[in-house]
């Protein structure tokens, strides 16, 4: 039984992807987070215990690092500081946690020469016009925008260095806008089903013509899976399900599926340096690696999420004062 560690396994997509591999594979996994305000314990809850075993600590503590990476055929890098709005706020532990971490997993995986896979996302890539009609791909120039992005994009690069520099054994996927259970009420699909489930209006920044490209996290799960088992060490893969959606057509969609009037919501400050558009091109995941969305309806697997957090209200609630608190400082 092959051995994986799967770094931020406790967040949103990490968790996800935990029950994924347990469920398709005989691998054991172990998880190493620091449990941040993002993580949650129950997401991990009622796993097989022979399979799972979870470490609390930080990626960026060699100490620790060393000896989890040193026992596994495989780490899978998912621990970051994920949320753009929180690096406008106080970039420091993004820097800290984004860069520093992966620098520490590196340099571990050079010491012990263990396969690794680094997660990212297509935001390195910056934004598009709305009326592009190319989208990003594997070629596409980084243009990071935010200190989120700047620090995953700073982190791509310290891997493709550690590739060709020390022949490191690694690959990349860059994915789109992920949603589906145990995501953080912080994102903006989560924080609007909350939101209506708690009576409150939900908040769209700007004027919600900004375009996100929309997969399932199980269809990320699926993906990453793909490559860590049949990818090209050194290549990076795009990761998309062909979900392009304008911000405001996603809130009303939410609404009619709630049972809510389209227009029972506020506009609110927008984010400062808000990306347009995000759009992925993952014809090579799909080429070489046979990958396709299994999840790609939309609003099928919007129905079901929102099914989620309606049932899963003692994880959500006691989160929910504190996050609306930190949005109305910035009049969001
Ligand atoms: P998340 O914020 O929900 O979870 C992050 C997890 O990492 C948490 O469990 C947290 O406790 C852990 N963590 C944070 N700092 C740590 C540290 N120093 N040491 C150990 N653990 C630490 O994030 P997510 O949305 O699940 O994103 C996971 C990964 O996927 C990130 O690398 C993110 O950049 C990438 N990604 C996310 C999306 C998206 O839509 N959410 C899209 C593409 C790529
Ligand atoms: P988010 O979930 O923060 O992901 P990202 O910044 O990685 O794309 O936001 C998704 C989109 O929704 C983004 O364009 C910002 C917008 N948004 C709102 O309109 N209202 C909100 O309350 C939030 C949190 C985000």
């Amino acid at each position: 039984m092959p051995s994986m560690l799967v770094t931020g396994g406790a967040g949103f997509i990490g968790a996800n992807f935990v029950h994924h591999v347990l469920a398709h594979t005989d691998s054991s996994i172990t998880v190493l987070d620091k449990l941040t305000y993002a993580a949650s314990r129950e997401a991990l809850e009622g796993l097989p215990e022979g399979r799972v075993r979870l470490v609390v600590g930080d990626v960026a503590d060699p100490e620790v690092v060393d000896p989890l990476v040193a026992a596994a055929d495989a780490v899978v890098h998912f621990a970051a500081e994920s949320h753009n709005d929180n690096s406008l706020r106080d970039p420091s532990p993004f820097i800290r946690t984004n860069l520093v971490g992966t620098f520490t997993l590196l340099e571990a995986v050079r010491k012990h020469d263990v396969r690794y896979h680094h997660v990212s996302t297509d935001e390195v890539y910056g934004d598009l016009a709305l009326d592009d009609p190319e989208r990003f791909t594997e070629a596409t120039p980084y243009n990071p925008s935010s200190p989120y992005s700047a620090s995953k994009a700073g982190s791509d690069h310290l891997v493709r260095a550690w590739v060709r520099s020390f022949g490191v054994r690694a690959t990349l996927s860059n994915c789109s806008n992920n949603y589906g259970p145990w995501q953080h009420i912080e994102k903006f699909i989560p924080r609007q089903i909350t939101n209506v489930l708690d009576g409150t209006r939900p908040k769209l920044y700007g004027s919600g013509e900004n375009v996100r490209d929309w997969i399932h996290a199980d269809d990320h799960s699926s993906a990453v899976l793909a490559i860590l088992e049949r990818g090209r060490p050194g290549e990076t893969y795009l990761v998309g399900a062909d979900g392009e959606q304008d911000n405001a057509t996603v809130l009303r969609l939410i609404l009619e599926l709630m049972g809510q009037p389209a227009d029972a919501f506020d506009h609110v400050t927008d984010r400062a340096g808000h990306d347009l558009r995000y759009a992925i091109d993952s014809a090579k995941l799909r080429r070489e690696l046979g990958w396709t969305p299994a999840r790609g309806d939309f609003r099928e697997g919007l129905a079901e999420t929102i099914d989620w957090y309606r049932e899963h209200e003692a994880w959500w609630r006691p989160h929910k004062d504190a996050t609306e608190a930190r949005y109305a400082e910035a009049g969001q």
